[in-house]
């Protein structure tokens, strides 16, 4: 598939087929995340693949926010089901210390937001769906996963075949409400 089609035809994917994903297709996907670019090539990007049915079903259950401020929709997740139904779950991690921090901004999860995106396309590109879920309870699913404390869960993304059509997506915003030329000419309302 041509990158472009696959940028435009892309859609967060909640429902999936009870069907494998192959293993080449998921090598495809990890391979698209290594080579991703990254703050002074640090790669501060760590993957854990789930395929364990009795542990997706756990980070389903740890796919909510506790706090009264979570987001409009966020507490409970929309994709907290697809975790369990689809059959590979990629749990995207990062270590803060193996990228940069400057002027207030923490560059590792500019690194894991690259990765994040070519996992999303390489994915679509292998005709697999994926979301991105970024709605779980961080200190339960490193428990549950024997992860480090000094690393981050950035992501969880279920893989699967797509249960449900292509759909066209929620809609973006015109270029003009978000791109202006020499200097910024947006308006603070968009
Ligand atoms: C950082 C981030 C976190 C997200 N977290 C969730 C989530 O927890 N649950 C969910 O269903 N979708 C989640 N999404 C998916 C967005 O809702 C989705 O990308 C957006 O609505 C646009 O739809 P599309 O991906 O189909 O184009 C997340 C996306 C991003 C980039």
């Amino acid at each position: 598939m041509d990158l472009f089609e696959a940028i435009r035809t892309r859609r967060s994917v909640r429902k999936y087929l009870d069907r494998p994903v192959e293993e080449e297709k998921l090598q495809a996907v990890l391979e698209a995340i290594r080579l991703s670019p990254s703050w002074s090539n640090m790669q501060c990007w760590r993957m854990v693949v789930v395929k364990d049915q009795a542990v997706r079903e756990k980070l389903s259950e740890l796919s909510y926010v506790e706090s009264f401020f979570a987001p409009k929709g966020y507490r409970t997740n929309p994709s907290k089901k697809a975790l369990a139904a689809a059959p590979v779950v990629i749990v995207l991690c990062a270590d803060p210390a193996r990228s940069g921090e400057l002027w207030n901004q923490n560059y590792y999860l500019v690194d894991a937001g690259i990765a994040s995106e070519n996992l999303m396309l390489a994915a679509r590109g292998q005709g697999l769906g994926t979301v991105f879920v970024g709605v779980y309870d961080e200190e339960k699913v490193k428990g549950l996963l024997s992860i480090p404390p000094a690393i981050r869960v950035v992501g969880l993304f279920p893989l699967g075949y797509a249960a449900e059509e292509n759909k066209e997506g929620p809609p973006r915003k015109p270029l003009q409400d978000i791109c202006s030329y020499e200097r910024w000419e947006l308006k603070a309302s968009t």
